[in-house]
C-alpha cells in the first residue's frame, strides 16, 4: 500500500516509504497511524512477532513518543536482552528517528520533520480541502479532522434530555442534554448514523391534573409565550389545591383528574385536545431552548408515543412468563430478585401500565421503527440505575435477540448529580434562568474591555455563547459519574480550566492570523490547497513539537472518548491543548518575524485553532472568533 499521496485535494507527503494496510488503521485521517505502524514494523521484524500483535503493543510513551513493552510478547529469552538487540537492529527512517532500549522497554522517537508536516497537512486537508471535507469514495461530507469511518454502516439510537412536561427541567435533564448531545456527536464523528430521540414525559395522570388546573388558572397568552413555565405554574397551583383537606376539596380535584386522564386513555377527543395543545406548545418552547444550546433532535418522542399495540404485545408476552406473577390485589409484578434486581410492577391494579412498561414496549417499537440498531443508548441519571438494569434484564428475558447480553447493544450512560444548582437568588431552577444569568454575567465582563467589546459583532449572542460554554464545560470536566458543585464564580472565570478560558484561547488563535496580516501583510495561503511551500522544518522548539504531537493525537482522543462514553476525555484534551498553546506564545512569535518562519508558525496556530474548534463543536460548543 503506497503512503497517502493526497487527500481532499491536498497533497500529502509523497516520498514516504510504503506501509502495510492493517485493520483499524487509517493513514489519511490519522497522522499517528503511519508512525504506529512503522514502530510495529520494526518491533515485529526485530523481535520476530506478528505485526498485528506488535501494533497492539504500541503505547503512548513517557520516555519516548511511543513505547513497546517486550515482556508482553512472552518470547523465549530475557526481555531486556531482546529489547537491547532490537534497538541495535534499528535504522532511522522517514518515520522514526531513534529507538532506545531501557530495561525491557523499547522507547521510540518520531521523526520530527515528518510528523510535523504530515500532521499539519492532514488537518489542513480535512478542514479546508476542496470546500467542505468530502469523502473521495462516497462523495459524502466528512466531519472535520479527528473523525474516522469505523462506524460506517452502523446505526445508533440515543435517548437523551427527555424532560417531563409541566415539571421543572432540572439539573439532571440539563446533564442528560449536554452529555447526550456530545455522545451523539462523538458517534457521528466515528461514522455512525445517529437517531437523536427526546423521550418526553408527556403522558400520565399529571395531564389530567393539568387539564383541571388549566380551567382554573390557565392563560392562553402565557401558554403561547412560554408553555414550559406557564404549565409548571399551573401545575404547582393545582397541586396545592389538590392538597386541601377541607370538604374533601383536594380529593375531588384528584378524582376529576383521574377521570380526565381516563378520558385521554380511552381516546376521548376533548380530553386529548388539551393534552395535544400542552404538548405541542411545550415542544415549541423546548426547541427554542435546545436551539440556544446548539442541540437538536431528530424525533420528539415520549411516553405518549409508545403505541397501544406494542404495550399490549409486551404485556401479553410478559403475562405468560414464569418470572411474572399477579398479586392478590390485582397488580402485575416481575420478579427480578434472582438477578439482584428486586421486583418491579408492570401493571397497576386498575390495569394501567407504568413507566417501565412503556420503556419495555417502547424499546421493541424503536427496534421496528428505526430498522434495528447496533446500539441504543439511554442517557439518564444514576438515580435510575436500577430502572435501566431492570429494563435491560426484562428485554433480555423476553428473548429479543438484540437485547441479549453478548450483543452489547443496549447501554445506560449514567451520570451523577449537580449539587447546589439554583439561581443566584436561590429560587427554583429553570434552565432558561440559569442561562440568562450566566449570559448577563459574561456580558458584564466583556464590557470591561471597551476596545475589544466594540469589535464584537453581536455582543448579546457572544455573551450567551460564552455563558453556555461555561455551563457545559463545568458539566463535562469530570468523569460523568461524579457529582459536582454548581459553582458560579469558578465556572465563569477566565482563568483556570473553565469554558471561558477555552473560548478565550480560540479567540486568541483567531486573532494571531488577523494581526499577522495587519502588521506584516503575512497571510496563510488558505485557498491554496498546496501548502508544500511552507517550510515546517522551521518549527523546531520542543514545546512546538509537543503541540504537534497533541494535534496528531486528536483522532485517537475521539476514539477513546467514544469507547468510554466520556465527553470529559475531550474536555481534558482541550485543556491540554490550550495549556501547550499558551506556553508557546512567548517564543513562537509571528509578528515581525521572517516570512518563512512566520508562515510556518501561523500554520501551526491555524491547525491548533481548527482542532480546538472541532473539539469544542463535538461538545456542542460554538467556537468564537472574537469576544
Ligand atoms: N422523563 C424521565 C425523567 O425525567 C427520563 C426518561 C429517560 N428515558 C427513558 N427511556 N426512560 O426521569
Amino acid at each position: 500500500v503506497p503512503s497517502p499521496e493526497s487527500f481532499n485535494g491536498v497533497p500529502l507527503l509523497s516520498q514516504l516509504p510504503p506501509l502495510p494496510q492493517l485493520e483499524g488503521i487509517d493513514y489519511r485521517r490519522s497522522p499517528l497511524d503511519s508512525f504506529k505502524v512503522a514502530i510495529a514494523q520494526h518491533a515485529s521484524t526485530a523481535l520476530g512477532v506478528d505485526i498485528e500483535k506488535a501494533l497492539e503493543a504500541v503505547g503512548i510513551g513517557k520516555v519516548g513518543d511511543f513505547t513497546v513493552a517486550v515482556p508482553r510478547f512472552r518470547l523465549p529469552g530475557k526481555p531486556n536482552d531482546l529489547a537491547e538487540k532490537a534497538a541495535k537492529d534499528f535504522e532511522p527512517n522517514a518515520y522514526l528517528a531513534k529507538v532506545e532500549a531501557k530495561g525491557a522497554f523499547l522507547h521510540y522517537f518520531l521523526n520530527t520533520s515528518t510528523v510535523t508536516k504530515l500532521t499539519l497537512q492532514t488537518i489542513h486537508a480535512m478542514t479546508h480541502g476542496n470546500g467542505a471535507p468530502v469523502d473521495e469514495e462516497t462523495k459524502q461530507p466528512l466531519p472535520s479532522y479527528g473523525s474516522n469511518r469505523s462506524g460506517d454502516g452502523k446505526r445508533m439510537v440515543i435517548d437523551f434530555s427527555s424532560p417531563n412536561i409541566a415539571k421543572p427541567f432540572h439539573a439532571g435533564h440539563l446533564r442528560s442534554t449536554i452529555i447526550g448531545a456530545s455522545i451523539a456527536n462523538l458517534y457521528q464523528a466515528n461514522g455512525w448514523e445517529v437517531v437523536r430521540l427526546n423521550y418526553l414525559g408527556d403522558w400520565g395522570k399529571q395531564f389530567g391534573l393539568l387539564a383541571v388546573g388549566w380551567k382554573l388558572f390557565g392563560d392562553e397568552k402565557k401558554l403561547e409565550e412560554d408553555a414550559v413555565q406557564h404549565l409548571f405554574d399551573v401545575y404547582v397551583q393545582i397541586n396545592k389545591l389538590g392538597e386541601e383537606k377541607e370538604d374533601n376539596k383536594g380529593e375531588k380535584i384528584h378524582e376529576e383528574a383521574r377521570q380526565y386522564f381516563k378520558g385521554m386513555e380511552d381516546g376521548d377527543q376533548e380530553c386529548l385536545s388539551y393534552w395535544e395543545k400542552f404538548r405541542t406548545l411545550s415542544i415549541k418552547k423546548y426547541k427554542e431552548t435546545y436551539k440556544r444550546l446548539n442541540i437538536n433532535f431528530d424525533v420528539y418522542s415520549g411516553e405518549s408515543q409508545v403505541s397501544k399495540e406494542y404495550l399490549k404485545d409486551a404485556l401479553d408476552q410478559l403475562r405468560g412468563a414464569d418470572f411474572v406473577s399477579k398479586e392478590e390485589n390485582g397488580a402485575t409484578l416481575i420478579d427480578l430478585s434472582p438477578y439482584k434486581l428486586e421486583k418491579t410492577m408492570i401493571e397497576r391494579k386498575d390495569g394501567t401500565p407504568l413507566y417501565i412498561t412503556r420503556d419495555i414496549a417502547g424499546a421493541k417499537q424503536r427496534w421496528d421503527t428505526y430498522g434495528g440498531f447496533d446500539k441504543m443508548i439511554y442517557v439518564v441519571a444514576s438515580q435510575q440505575d436500577l430502572h435501566n438494569a431492570q429494563l435491560f434484564k426484562v428485554l433480555e428475558l423476553m428473548g429479543y435477540p438484540w437485547a441479549q447480553k453478548g450483543e452489547n447493544r443496549l447501554l445506560h450512560v449514567n451520570f451523577g448529580m449537580v449539587l447546589g444548582m439554583s439561581t443566584r437568588k436561590g429560587t427554583a431552577v429553570f434552565l432558561d434562568t440559569i442561562l440568562d444569568e450566566t449570559k448577563e454575567k459574561m456580558h458584564e465582563v466583556m464590557k470591561t474591555n471597551e476596545t475589544k467589546y466594540a469589535q464584537v459583532q453581536d455582543p448579546e449572542r457572544t455573551a450567551d455563547i460564552v455563558g453556555m460554554t461555561a455551563v457545559k464545560i463545568q458539566d463535562m470536566s469530570g468523569k460523568r459519574i461524579n457529582n459536582y458543585n454548581f459553582d458560579w464564580s469558578r465556572m465563569l472565570s477566565f482563568e483556570g480550566d473553565t469554558g471561558p478560558y477555552l473560548q478565550y484561547n480560540h479567540v486568541r488563535l483567531c486573532s494571531v492570523e488577523r494581526k499577522a496580516k495587519e502588521a506584516d501583510g503575512v497571510e496563510l495561503p488558505i485557498q491554496d490547497l498546496d501548502m508544500e511551500s511552507i517550510n515546517t522544518d522551521l518549527i523546531t522548539e520542543p514545546k512546538a513539537r509537543e503541540l504537534v504531537l497533541l494535534l496528531a493525537s486528536w483522532p485517537d482522543v475521539v476514539k477513546a472518548a467514544t469507547r468510554d462514553h466520556q465527553p470529559s476525555t475531550v474536555v481534558t484534551f482541550c485543556f491540554k491543548l490550550t495549556h501547550v498553546v499558551s506556553s508557546c506564545w512567548e517564543f513562537l512569535l509571528v509578528k515581525g518575524q521572517e516570512k518563512d518562519v512566520a508562515l510556518a508558525r501561523l500554520w501551526l496556530f491555524r491547525c491548533s485553532k481548527d482542532v480546538l474548534g472541532s473539539a469544542l463543536r463535538l461538545l456542542t460548543i460554538e467556537p468564537l472568533e472574537r469576544m
